[in-house]
């Protein structure tokens, strides 16, 4: 799993207390997952791989995405329109731009940008696990906290195939960059101001 800053113990509390709110979060976020991965299939068409297992990962999402819609109607909360807190367009404005670099034989890739890419999504992913293992180690509803135990497990997958992803475009080891963007993360996380959702609040 990949190596984050730690959520700060205060966010769990912050979570619980506004528990509608992260739910409806969460739901946005695993749509914005399968979004995202079909995203990428589309971009690099002639990456050898990148369309199956987005699909699949997208498909996976949004079967993440049906269940906590379930769990939103078992618990008799509308799932609604809700401002995000700004956490991946935070970490997509560290992206390095594309370079020419033709690395793998594949002329689609955009080299450094599509590490940057895959990079950020693994970040996203290794949160987004770390965050649901907290809430279902906290969440009083046991229904729930079954739900994030399970999700929690597939989000570092998810992680880890994005850095298979980004190593494969950078045709070896991403760890300096992985670091920097690490340390990015935890800082777009840490914004002052923001409440307790699934991807803000320390
Ligand atoms: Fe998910
Ligand atoms: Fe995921």
């Amino acid at each position: 799993m990949l190596p984050l800053e730690p959520t700060s113990p205060t966010w769990v509390a912050a979570a619980l207390a506004d528990l509608p709110r992260v739910l409806v979060d969460h739901a946005h976020c695993e749509s914005k997952a399968a979004t995202t991965a079909l995203r990428h299939a589309g971009r690099h068409p002639a990456w050898p791989r990148l369309a199956l297992s987005m699909s699949r990962l997208a498909r996976e999402e949004l079967v993440h995405f049906e269940r906590v819609l379930r769990e939103l109607e078992r618990l008799g909360i509308p799932f609604r329109l809700q401002a995000g807190a700004g956490y991946a367009s935070g970490l997509q404005a560290a992206m390095r731009p594309p370079t020419s670099a033709r690395r793998g034989g594949c002329p689609t890739w955009q080299g450094d940008r599509t590490v940057d890419e895959m990079l950020v999504c693994a970040l996203i992913e290794a949160r987004s696990h770390e965050r649901l293992e907290l809430l279902a180690g906290a969440v009083p509803d046991e229904r729930l906290a079954g739900l994030y135990k399970e999700l929690c497990e597939a989000e570092a997958r998810h992680g880890d195939l994005y850095l298979e992803l980004a190593e494969e475009v950078a045709g070896g080891p991403v760890t300096d960059r992985l670091a920097e963007l690490t340390r990015h993360e935890a800082a777009v996380l840490a914004r002052p101001g923001l409440s307790a959702l699934m991807h803000a609040g320390g």
